[in-house]
């Protein structure tokens, strides 16, 4: 079966949805990386029995020295597919070119409301239409090659919370399958492509 590694920061519910439903069915979730010893994904993932690896940023001075210690502990299992999921660290090109088949989740239609706080203030635009975005992971801040997005379009009185729901139930319908479907068909970057 294929591996993944997935970066988290935070609460990790879309850790979770994608262990739920392709770990050890269709992938092997091999190891989960977070920055931050008090991410809520922490006690998630180990309630599946996945290796969690705690590496926090705070212990470096320099973004770089950061990224070679992410590197190295990625390679220790040689993922086919490196997942960012709610990962908020900016990466460096000693990641990007250690690691070219990663791939990040976004709560925007990109390339609008790149960076921070994109949830809110997507909500806060009069756009009428909102969604999430998955793209290959380069140096730019959510700046890679859009794979997949999915989007719905909002009504006048929907609130924030309603808003918040309907983004988070298209990351968890949305990445499950980018994810089965590179490494099923393969990908720039990935290693299921068809040989020759
Ligand atoms: C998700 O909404 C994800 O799209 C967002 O963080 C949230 C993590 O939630 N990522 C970004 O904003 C990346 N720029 P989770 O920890 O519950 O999965």
């Amino acid at each position: 079966m294929k591996k993944i590694v997935i970066l988290f920061s935070g609460s990790g519910t879309n850790l979770e949805n994608i262990i739920k439903r392709l770990h050890g069915k269709e992938l092997i979730v091999a190891k989960a990386i977070t920055n931050n010893p008090e991410a809520g994904g922490i006690e998630r993932a180990r309630r599946y029995n996945i290796p969690v690896e705690i590496i926090d940023h705070r212990q470096f001075s320099e973004r770089e020295e950061f990224d070679r210690e992410l590197v190295a502990s990625i390679k220790e299992v040689e993922p086919d597919l490196v997942v960012l999921a709610g990962f908020m660290r900016i990466l460096t090109k000693v990641f990007t070119s250690a690691i070219p088949n990663a791939i990040n989740i976004h709560p925007s239609l990109l390339p609008c409301f790149k960076g921070a706080r994109a949830l809110e203030r997507s909500y806060a635009s009069d756009m009428k239409v909102a969604g999430v975005t998955v793209h290959w992971v380069n140096e730019e801040l959510d700046g890679g090659e859009i794979i997949d997005q999915s989007c719905f379009h909002r009504g006048d009185t929907m609130d924030f919370q309603e808003f918040e729901r309907r983004i988070h139930s298209l990351e968890y319908e949305l990445y499950p399958k980018v994810i089965r479907s590179l490494l099923t068909r393969g990908g720039p970057g990935t290693s299921g492509g068809e040989s020759q």
